[in-house]
């Protein structure tokens, strides 16, 4: 089953913890990963990914420009709808607005169509209620969190897909 991770990166966070999810998902049995910029995609893969998750960095407390223009713009070609669908962010100020950004990622990917999922409470520590979000001057510290969500996300794929 495929999978992809999608993000916004111009200073290199949302890319990093990108691949961290990428990471996570490889540990599920039968998930093969990849990690795309949006300006990079490779459609063909992303049309057959039953799960995509999508990353962006927080600009004015909310997802930047690039992610919501792609959200209205080019996303469709992506075949999106019936698919699970996760985000996260990445952010300089643990109260910079995470989670407002997250929130808008899912509420697009539920007018698409999409199977929304983070895992929630349900699963125990980390608790990831919307998606993770990571701190700019701690990335590598939210390496298993991010891991562990890309590792839930494809679980839960493979069990629905
Ligand atoms: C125009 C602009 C606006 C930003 N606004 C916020 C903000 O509201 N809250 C916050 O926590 N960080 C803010 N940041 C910081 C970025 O979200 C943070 O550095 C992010 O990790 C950058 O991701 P990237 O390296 O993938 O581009 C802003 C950065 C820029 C350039």
């Amino acid at each position: 089953m495929k999978a992809s991770v999608l993000y916004y990166s111009k200073t290199g966070h949302t890319k990093q913890m990108a691949e961290e999810i990428v990471k996570g998902m490889e540990k599920v049995e039968g998930v093969k990963a990849k990690a795309f910029s949006i300006d990079a995609i490779d459609e063909e893969w992303a049309q057959e990914s039953k799960c995509i998750i999508l990353g962006s960095p927080i600009y004015m407390a909310n997802v930047c420009t690039d992610i919501k223009a792609f959200l209205e713009k080019s996303s469709r070609k992506l075949n999106l709808p019936g698919k699970l669908g996760g985000a996260f962010a990445t952010v300089d100020y643990v109260h910079g607005g995470g989670e407002l950004g997250i929130r808008l990622m899912l509420d697009h990917m539920m007018v698409m169509g999409m199977l929304t999922y983070s895992g929630g409470g349900a699963k125990g520590k980390p608790v990831i209620h919307l998606g993770p979000v990571a701190v700019s001057d701690a990335l590598e510290s939210y390496n298993d969190t991010f891991q562990t969500y890309g590792q839930r996300m494809a679980e839960k794929a493979a069990e629905i897909f």
